[in-house]
C-alpha cells in the first residue's frame, strides 16, 4: 500500500471480527514503532505486546473507552524508558516521541489490513498506575497508550478530513 493511501484511509477501528493475528504480524507493528523519529535519537520507546486474552479483558475493565479491546483481542502497550528519553519526565519530549511510535504503529497496521485504535493512558495517572500495575513495569517506565489491534469488520469507512479553512500561506490569515 502506498503510504499517503494509508495515511489517508487511516480509522481508528472499533468493530473487530475477533480472529486472531499471528504474532509475527503484531512484530511488524512493533518495528514500524520503532522506526519512528526520537529527540535525541535516544529510542527509548519500549513496546508490550498483549496477545493473552485474560490481560485484554482486564484492561478492557480497567480503562474507560476501551470497549474495543472486547473482540480486538490484541493490544500494543507504548512505553517510554524515562532514564533514557531526552528531557526525562521533566519534558514532555518522551509523550511526542511515543506518539510519534504510536501514528507509526496505526499506519502499519492499515498498511497490513488490520484494524487499530489509540486508547489513551498518559496524563491520566489512574491509567498510567492501571496500566503500570497490570503489565508489572518498572519504576521510570510510563505507557503512552494502548494500542487495540485486530482484523477490522470493514465497517469503519475512510472520510476526508482535510479542512482548507485551517490552512494558511505565510502569515496567519493569508489564504494566496
Ligand atoms: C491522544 C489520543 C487519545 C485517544 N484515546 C482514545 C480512547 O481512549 N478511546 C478511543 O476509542 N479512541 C481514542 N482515540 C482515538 C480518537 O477518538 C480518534 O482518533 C478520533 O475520533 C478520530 O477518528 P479517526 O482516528 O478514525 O480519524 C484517541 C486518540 C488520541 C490521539
Amino acid at each position: 500500500m502506498e503510504t499517503l493511501q494509508a495515511i489517508f484511509e487511516r480509522r481508528s477501528i472499533r468493530k473487530y471480527t475477533g480472529a486472531s493475528i499471528e504474532r509475527e504480524k503484531l512484530l511488524t507493528l512493533v518495528k514500524a514503532g520503532m522506526a519512528a523519529p526520537s529527540s535525541r535519537d535516544t529510542r527509548h520507546f519500549h513496546f508490550v505486546i498483549i496477545d493473552d486474552g485474560k490481560l485484554i479483558d482486564q484492561l478492557n475493565e480497567g480503562l474507560p473507552y476501551s470497549k474495543m479491546l472486547a473482540t480486538a483481542r490484541h493490544a500494543i502497550v507504548v512505553v517510554s524508558d524515562l532514564n533514557v528519553a531526552h528531557g526525562g519526565i521533566e519534558t514532555d519530549y518522551w509523550a511526542q516521541d511515543c506518539a510519534a511510535a504510536s501514528e507509526n504503529v496505526l499506519l502499519a497496521a492499515k498498511d497490513l489490513g488490520l484494524g487499530a485504535c489509540w486508547t489513551g493512558v498518559h496524563p491520566r495517572e489512574e491509567r498510567v498506575a492501571f496500566v503500570s500495575q497490570s503489565l508489572g513495569l518498572p519504576l521510570n517506565f510510563r505507557p503512552l497508550c494502548v494500542i487495540a489491534v485486530g482484523m477490522p469488520t470493514g465497517e469503519d469507512k475512510a472520510r476526508d478530513k482535510f479542512d482548507p479553512q485551517h490552512v494558511y500561506w505565510n502569515q496567519w490569515g493569508k489564504k494566496e
